[in-house]
């Protein structure tokens, strides 16, 4: 089975900066296989004998079942472990419950608030660690948007992409995303909304080897137009819930994905978005719910992504 390269004795991945474009191409190829077995009936049991544990501080639906299903799929087990329910809850360090979990599980999956909290429990963690979902990262997410692209399209490389919206923990790692792969990325957010100044950074200077162009803008009509691909995400991430008021004035009505913006894009253009979805903030049902959307087709690629990254994470049995 193949590895993905690691000069330690485990590999981890809290954000898409974590994959070279050539690690991108193989979790893609390996996604498309082990869906086709899938849809074959057909799933090989290569994680027979091996354990995920899912740490949860915030809510989840997709991560959570698709995770979990995936390991089924692939004859391993999956714990569910909601962080209220464990000594975390009561004061112990990351850092001992990260030594701990190594002791039981082959690999562990979590989803945090602080991004550091993952990158502890991953510096410890004698398993490799797999970010479900930080305020600055959603690697997960963004390897599934690929595939859906990929699929949709025949091609990555030349891809024009519109992100709408804010610029949040989707947003950075699909940047980071785009200009590994040679997908042309236009970003319009409101001020104060921009993507991590050190992930446009990271994204431009990755994309100087692929060809691919990183833009930031305030015009949403800019980044609509001719693209291939639209995307965006909730204006009021987990964990944002109290900025609701700013968020709404600062995002409504311009950043919202509504037929006109559809129209200024190509007219055989996708609409994509990770879910959960607000009908009628950051996309209007017309669209959500229209032809160009492949938001379910997204959601599904989710779990054959996951399916690829753990097998390839998860060295065969000593
Ligand atoms: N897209 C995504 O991560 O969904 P969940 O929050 O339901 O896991
Ligand atoms: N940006 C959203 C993504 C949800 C999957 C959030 O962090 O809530």
């Amino acid at each position: 089975m193949k590895t993905l390269k690691t000069s330690s004795s485990k590999k981890d991945l809290l954000s898409i900066a974590d994959l070279s474009a050539e690690e991108i191409r193989i979790i893609l190829k390996t996604a498309a296989k082990l869906k086709k077995d899938h849809r074959m009936g057909k799933d090989s049991p290569i994680l027979r004998g091996k354990t995920l544990g899912m740490l949860f501080q915030k809510p989840s639906t997709r991560t959570r079942v698709s995770f979990e299903v995936g390991m089924y799929q692939l004859g391993g087990d999956a714990v569910y472990l909601s962080t209220n329910d464990i000594q975390l809850s009561r004061g112990e360090s990351i850092e001992d419950t990260a030594k701990t979990l190594s002791l039981y599980l082959d690999c562990i999956m979590a989803r945090v608030y602080d991004h550091t909290d993952v990158q502890k429990l991953a510096s410890v963690a004698t398993v490799p660690v797999i970010n479900g979902l930080s305020d600055s990262f959603h690697p997960c997410q963004i390897l599934a948007d690929l595939l859906t692209v990929q699929e949709q399209k025949k091609r990555l490389g030349g891809v024009r992409l519109a992100w709408l919206g804010d610029g949040d923990n989707v947003c950075n790692d699909l940047m980071l995303g785009c200009a590994k792969t040679g997908i042309h990325m236009t970003a319009a957010c409101p001020r104060g909304y921009s993507p991590l100044e050190d992930v446009v950074a990271l994204a431009k200077s990755e994309a100087k080897k692929t060809g691919s162009e990183i833009t930031l803008t305030e015009d949403p009509a800019l980044a609509a137009k001719d693209a291939d691909v639209v995307v965006t995400d909730t204006f009021i991430s987990i964990g944002k819930e109290e900025e609701k008021a700013t968020r709404e004035a600062a995002f409504l009505p311009k950043y919202q994905v509504n037929a006109a913006i559809m129209k200024l894009a190509d007219s055989d253009a996708i609409f994509m978005h990770c879910l959960p979805a607000k009908r009628g903030q950051e996309v209007t049902s017309e669209v959500i719910d229209g032809q160009q959307s492949v938001v379910w087709q997204e959601a599904e690629n989710r779990m054959h992504v996951q399916k690829a990254v753990l097998s390839l994470l998860m060295k065969p049995r000593r």
